[in-house]
């Protein structure tokens, strides 16, 4: 009895960190036990009992939905010349399927003037509801790293690769990232920041287009050169791997250091 009541919790659980969590059916569907089988459908059968046509040869295939999606994306992004006119676009892009699920577009927080740029992963469940990033568990944290350096949001500028919240937070798809890096990509060039801030791996990976690991990549300046910008990087852990990982909180600390020196040393900021 336990033993059941435990699996279905289990099963819910899953699923809600799947992001099914709202019933939409009217009653419970057990799922482990086979339906019953379905009466033959009448167009089915037809499609069965008609005669097949010769085999022809492949035809080129028209280009690849996703490509035109992303150059749809791209298009939409270089068309924009302000903030505002991004995150608007954004706001009527229908085109990445995380935008069906997310309650709300996530797009900045922070001075877009600061020269201080910070990029982290994706919204979660507070971004969500309250459509800024960083506003969650992780977000308090990014607060007090900022504070440490003498920052705080008036003086940094803050968003993420993803702008709506993956369901149950799971890690976002390649084809997810790829309908957001032409956004990404302008709106680092509408900022033009003095320098970036990459907070964990997907940040790392899509920034510098790099497959290292984050651990590889944290405290070591990067570049990043496109749109014609030149502009430093510092790859760090993301604040939500230091809540679970106490003692990386050192080097994130001394990356943070990296930042604050090198904006000092150059007077950027
Ligand atoms: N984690 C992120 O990467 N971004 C947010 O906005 C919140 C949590």
């Amino acid at each position: 009895m336990t033993d059941d009541r435990d699996l279905a919790l289990a099963l819910l659980r899953w699923q809600v960190e799947m992001g099914a969590d709202e019933p939409i059916g009217d009653a419970p569907v057990n799922r482990l036990v086979a339906p019953p089988p379905k009466a033959a459908e009448p167009l089915a059968a037809a499609v069965a009992a008609a005669p097949r046509q010769a085999t022809r040869a492949p035809q080129a295939l028209p280009l690849q939905p996703v490509q035109e999606s992303v150059s749809t994306a791209r298009r939409i992004a270089q068309g924009c010349n302000s903030l505002d006119e991004l995150r608007e676009a954004l706001s009527r892009f229908d085109l990445c399927p995380l935008r069906a699920t997310a309650t709300n577009l996530v797009f900045a927080d922070g001075n877009p003037d600061s020269g201080l740029m910070f990029i982290g992963e994706a919204p979660g469940a507070d971004e969500d509801r309250q459509g800024l990033p960083f506003v969650g568990a992780s977000g308090k944290l990014l607060d007090r790293m900022l504070a440490a350096i003498g920052r705080d949001r008036t003086t940094a500028y803050i968003t993420n690769t993803i702008f709506w919240r993956p369901p149950g937070n799971r890690t976002p798809t390649p084809l997810e990232s790829e309908l957001c890096v032409p956004f990404l990509e302008r709106h680092i060039e509408l900022v033009r920041p003095k320098m970036l801030v990459l907070l964990g791996k997907q940040a790392a990976t899509v920034v510098l287009e790099s497959a290292e690991g984050i651990t590889r990549l944290r405290g070591k300046w990067k570049a990043y050169t496109r749109s014609g910008l030149d502009l430093p990087v510092m790859p760090t852990y993301h604040p939500a791997y230091l809540l679970r990982n106490a003692p990386a909180k050192r080097e994130a600390w001394r990356d943070f250091l990296e930042v604050k020196n090198r904006l000092e040393s150059t007077n950027s900021v």
